[in-house]
């Protein structure tokens, strides 16, 4: 699909968003390539299969990742009653409902996306206002890295955010620039629920996030251990966290509890 089809789609629909969500979520960090992707499709799936109504936006316009790691391939979106009708994934892991919309299933597949911030700006605003989620328990919300375009848009589009979850890698450079992400959330005025370290190991050490959360007097919400297995069920479009016995599994999950506990508390 070209640039002018997208623009047309995304001309058709008004703004009228009257779809009703419980907690939003934005997964997030300064440094590209550290496991947001990866967290966000995980934990939506992990909630889904909790039971509960899940969405998740694929706010990364320009690297959408998300539908790769959930298998998907071919889908496109179609607009009904003047609203975004989102991809309803259906496995039979997944007691609750898990929704995708991402810029994925606009683009041509290998195709670049070359958008200036305005219409950036646009399409985020439709993909916040004007999909038909339905009611919702949990938004997830992939964020690109950095705090640019797509992410000031989302904090500042997206009403009553629960709040951000930060992800870094345990070394030194990542712990620089998560900072940025810190002081990105709290400008917007967006909540951070929590710290989450990804890749810790030998590689790149461990105990790094937790240490600077303490510091920052924010949530640490776990770790998880760099694995080769994360990444071959990312590749194969699979979430890891189907592999029930695994230890990351594990550790991924009382990640879950720990965000669901926070957002009862919100
Ligand atoms: N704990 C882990 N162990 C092993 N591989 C991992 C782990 N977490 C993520 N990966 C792999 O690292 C790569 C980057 O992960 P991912 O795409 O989730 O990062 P990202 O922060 O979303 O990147 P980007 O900034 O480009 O959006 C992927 O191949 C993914 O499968
Ligand atoms: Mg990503």
């Amino acid at each position: 699909m070209n640039k002018k089809t997208n623009t047309n789609i995304i001309n058709k629909i008004n703004i009228n968003n009257t779809d009703k969500i419980k907690h939003k979520l934005l997964v997030m960090s300064a440094k590209g390539g550290v496991g947001k992707t990866t967290i966000a499709v995980n934990l939506a799936y992990a909630l889904s299969r909790k039971g509960f109504r899940t969405g998740l936006l694929d706010a990364d316009i320009h690297g959408p990742n998300a539908p790769k790691m959930l298998g998907l391939k071919d889908e496109k979106l179609f607009v009904r009653n003047n609203k975004i009708v989102p991809i309803n994934i259906k496995d039979n892991n997944i007691s609750g409902v898990l929704k995708v919309v991402s810029m994925a299933f606009l683009a041509g597949k290998e195709k670049a996306v070359i958008w200036r911030g305005p219409l950036k700006h646009k399409l985020i605003k439709q993909f916040v206002e004007d999909v038909a989620w339905g009611e919702l328990d949990y938004q997830v919300v992939d964020l690109p890295p950095g705090t640019g375009d797509e992410s000031i848009s989302i904090s500042q589009l997206l009403n009553n955010i629960t709040g951000s979850i930060i992800v870094s890698t345990p070394q030194q450079v990542a712990l620089l620039d998560v900072i940025k992400s810190i002081n990105f959330s709290r400008e917007m005025n967006v909540p951070i629920i929590g710290m989450i370290e990804n890749m810790a190991g030998d590689l790149f050490g461990r105990g790094g996030v937790k240490i600077l959360a303490h510091k920052e007097h924010i949530n640490f919400l776990g770790s998880l251990e760099l694995d080769k297995r994360i990444t071959q069920f990312g590749d194969k479009g699979k979430p890891f966290i189907i592999n029930n016995t695994w230890d990351v599994s594990e550790s991924f999950n009382r990640i879950v509890d720990r965000i669901i506990q926070s957002t009862k508390k919100s």
